[in-house]
């Protein structure tokens, strides 16, 4: 007999999306906390199963946006973590929003409960350096891995989770970097598509006015941007709640990069949050479940 999580399997197997009854309902703001469903059901059968990274890499090793899923965009912010990204993490957890930090890696264990908290309420953490210097593009190889290893291993100590993205720090490197970044270290290379320069403190209504309608530098929110932000500056922070809210009111929906990115593929759509690792041999510890799995395939939009 052919149950229902045995069916879901099976679609698994054929690896086919299972959102064929999930994307039935579209959320403008996802139910991430409350996903106790089908899907989660049939992800936690098949965790004994070897960890699959290389297969999850998104075909390109360079992004600035994914556009052709309707209205969704990925909140990203750079440089951090600081005490007032603890204001910012209260802000998307009352819009039960999911954001990206690419985070540097020396500060990371300075503020070690700021990273638990990003990694604990489901947003994603990835790799924007040890020590953000300046021109990744004129550093040497060694210099460049020795950053991203440094900023990794922070990342899993302090949070327990390795890291799928990488972005260069002013988005500065070469295509060459891009490739064996990529290749080797199994991250994508995420840039981005919205640039509001939050970063020259422009003020709080300006900044909304960027993100929302462009500006000379850069286009405004479309769908399927990655959006720039910088939590390193208070300022940005302090102007989050009325940008969210401006987005939702636009009727965006946010994801966190690896699940925009999922989004052309369905069989990944199950498996872009990063399971929790062995600090050691960076595999996924015997133990360890994925930090929290949910379903992000209510992305359809008619
Ligand atoms: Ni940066």
């Amino acid at each position: 007999m052919l149950t229902t999580r045995s069916f879901s399997s099976l679609l698994l197997a054929l690896g086919l999306p299972s959102c064929l009854t999930a994307c039935a309902s579209i959320d403008r703001v996802f139910p991430w906390e409350s996903a106790k469903n089908e899907t989660d059901k049939t992800w936690a059968q098949s965790t004994e199963r070897p960890f699959e990274q290389p297969t999850l890499k998104p075909p390109k090793n360079r992004y600035f946006s994914l556009p052709g899923h309707g209205k969704v965009v990925a909140m990203t912010f750079d440089d951090g973590p600081r005490p007032w990204t603890m204001d910012l993490l209260d802000g998307l957890k009352e819009r039960n929003i999911k954001a990206t930090f690419f985070v540097v890696g020396r500060v990371v264990k300075t503020y070690p409960e700021v990273i638990k908290r990003i990694a604990a309420e489901g947003h994603e953490l990835a790799n924007h350096t040890w020590s953000h210097p300046k021109n990744m593009a004129h550093m040497p190889q060694r210099v460049v891995r020795r950053e991203l290893d440094l900023c990794r291993d922070a990342i899993i100590e302090v949070a327990g989770v390795k890291p799928r993205l990488f972005r260069p720090p002013g988005g500065s490197f070469t295509k060459d970097q891009s490739v064996w970044i990529y290749d080797e270290y199994d991250y994508v290379n995420i840039m981005w598509s919205v640039d509001p320069e939050d970063w020259k403190r422009p003020g709080a209504e300006v900044l909304t006015n960027r993100i929302m309608n462009g500006w000379e530098r850069s286009r405004g929110v479309h769908d399927g941007a990655i959006i720039l932000a910088h939590d390193l500056h208070e300022p940005t922070v302090r102007a989050m709640p009325a940008t969210l809210d401006a987005l939702i009111a636009e009727g965006y929906s946010f994801l966190t990069v690896s699940q925009l990115l999922a989004l052309d593929r369905p069989e990944a759509q199950l498996m872009m949050f990063p399971a929790r690792v062995d600090a050691d041999t960076l595999q996924p510890s015997p133990e360890a479940q994925p930090v929290t799995v949910k379903k992000a395939n209510v992305i359809v939009e008619p």
